[in-house]
């Protein structure tokens, strides 16, 4: 992290810190809260893109102590990031003084962030900044949930300025009717903040150090305090299971929004479960069941029939799949290729027109434009050790319930005979059949038949 240069009156260079030391105890997990997923990456991999995308210089990520794997995490997502460790966790007001050091190092602006509030808007973190922006020494994110209780409540006076923050638990009766709430989330003047937060005391319900302090301490040395509203569903923290589903709930429904915005059609969106990186195309028609994990790119004109489950696949244009398929990484599908119902693709390249319709696996494998794979194909592409590669050429043809041995080359335009065991390579133009030769004897059954009945009668 450098020091900000003095700027003038160019652009205002912005500092975020992102909390994550909290323990997440109502998780009941083995993993930390801000890892859980939720579309596909961590509560604080989606916190850390958005503030990345508001513009912020430089960040700084506090986690708890011995927390190796959020700080690595951090370091994954946001390779710029300094990582600071709050060793005890005495509030928020604390957990931000931890990266103390980041702050010292004159920001104009300082953006406090939760790494459990994972839906936040980027424009929104650009809303607080724009208040300090226009005076204030801090701003707020306020909201106005259905149910108030727990959240700290803004308090304004007559002309709806912002005076101070009050904890649920340290509230009075009159001060608790407010509904107006406290999203966590706060920009600071980076000039005053670290005064400001250093005479934050303890003298609570909850003997803790509170971030939302800061505001009455700003308004005794005559800052202005503002706040900027933000929708209930956009703040929401995530501090168990049943939070989790919700936040999960409020992003697949502003994916697939955006989805068919882009032009594609979901037959039944609330049942298509999208990653926070799916990309999908004009004209493209999803059926009902479909889940895309992460690292998924469909063309435009795919069709991607119901009950199939993709992850780390690119589908060219015009590629049809499923029902029931599943793709998996790696799974590289060139224009007009059709797989059907029952097939699994991994780590294979798929090429143009080529047709894999029922009941095959296709791993570590190429297969030319045009070929046509039966059903029941499998390429045996594992000995228990290492995994090996199966080359299929263009307009080849492999006949059902065919197994391929990898490593092992079918060449352009080569029939294998269905029921094959293809332990080697075939060359181009040729047929390969690998079983046992058809006997046909006329007239056995009847012997056999005449023969078993004289037995039987003779017992
Ligand atoms: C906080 C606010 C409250 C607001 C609510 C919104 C305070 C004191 N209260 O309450 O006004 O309405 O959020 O959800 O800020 N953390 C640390 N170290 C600590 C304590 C917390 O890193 O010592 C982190 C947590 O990981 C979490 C965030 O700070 O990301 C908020 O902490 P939490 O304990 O959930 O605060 P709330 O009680 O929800
Ligand atoms: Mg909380």
């Amino acid at each position: 992290m450098t020091t900000p240069k003095d700027t003038g009156g160019g652009p205002r260079r912005c500092l975020a810190v992102v909390l994550a030391a909290g323990e997440g105890k109502r998780m009941r997990s083995g993993l930390p809260k801000v890892l859980h997923p939720v579309a596909g990456r961590s509560m604080l991999a989606h916190v850390l893109d958005a503030v990345g995308r508001a513009g912020a210089d430089a960040l700084a990520v506090v986690v708890g102590p011995g927390r190796e794997d959020v700080a690595a995490e951090a370091r994954v997502q946001a390779p710029d990031a300094r990582v600071f460790v709050q060793a005890e966790r005495l509030g928020t007001a604390h957990a931000v003084l931890a990266a103390r050091e980041a702050l010292h190092q004159g920001y104009d602006d300082i953006l406090v962030l939760f790494a459990d509030t994972p839906l936040v808007r980027p424009e929104t973190f650009s809303h607080l900044r724009e208040k300090l922006k226009q005076g204030a020494g801090v701003a707020v994110l306020g909201f106005a949930p259905s149910d108030p209780t727990g959240y700290g409540r803004l308090l304004t006076d007559g002309d709806g300025a912002l005076l101070a923050i009050r904890e649920h638990k340290d509230a009075t009766p009159r001060e608790l009717a407010v509904g107006l709430c406290n999203a966590g989330l706060m920009a600071l003047d980076g000039a005053r903040a670290l005064d400001w937060l250093e005479r934050i005391d303890d003298a609570n319900a909850q003997r803790e150090f509170y971030l939302p302090d800061v505001v009455a301490i700003a308004r005794g040395e005559g800052a202005a305090c503002a706040y900027v509203m933000a929708p209930a569903e956009e703040v929401l923290g995530v501090n168990d299971r049943v939070q989790l589903a919700a936040a999960e709930a409020e992003i697949q429904s502003r994916l697939r929004r955006a989805a068919m915005l882009n032009g594609a059609t979901l037959v039944a969106p609330e049942t298509v479960f999208f990653s926070y990186d799916t990309v999908v195309g004009s004209d493209v028609l999803v059926e009902p069941h479909v889940v895309f994990g992460p690292g998924v790119s469909v063309g435009d004109g795919c069709v991607i029939h119901a009950f199939s489950h993709l992850e780390g696949a690119t589908l060219a244009k015009n590629v049809t799949i499923g029902p029931y398929a599943r793709l998996r990484p790696g799974a590289r599908l060139a224009a007009k290729a059709k797989i059907g119902n029952f097939v699994e693709i991994k780590k294979a390249e798929i090429g143009e027109g080529a047709k894999i319709n029922h009941l095959t696996y296709v791993g570590d494998a190429s297969i030319g434009p045009r070929a046509n794979i039966g059903a029941g194909v499998i390429t045996c592409n594992y000995d228990g050790f290492l995994k090996y590669r199966t080359t299929i050429g263009a307009d080849a043809f492999i006949g059902s319930n065919s197994a391929l041995v990898a490593p092992v080359q079918i060449g352009d335009r080569a029939f294998v005979g269905s029921g094959s065991v293809v332990t080697g390579d075939v060359e181009a133009d040729a047929l390969a059949v690998a079983r046992g030769r058809l006997a046909v004897i006329p007239g056995w059954a009847t012997a056999f038949r005449k023969k078993m009945a004289a037995l039987k009668a003779a017992k």
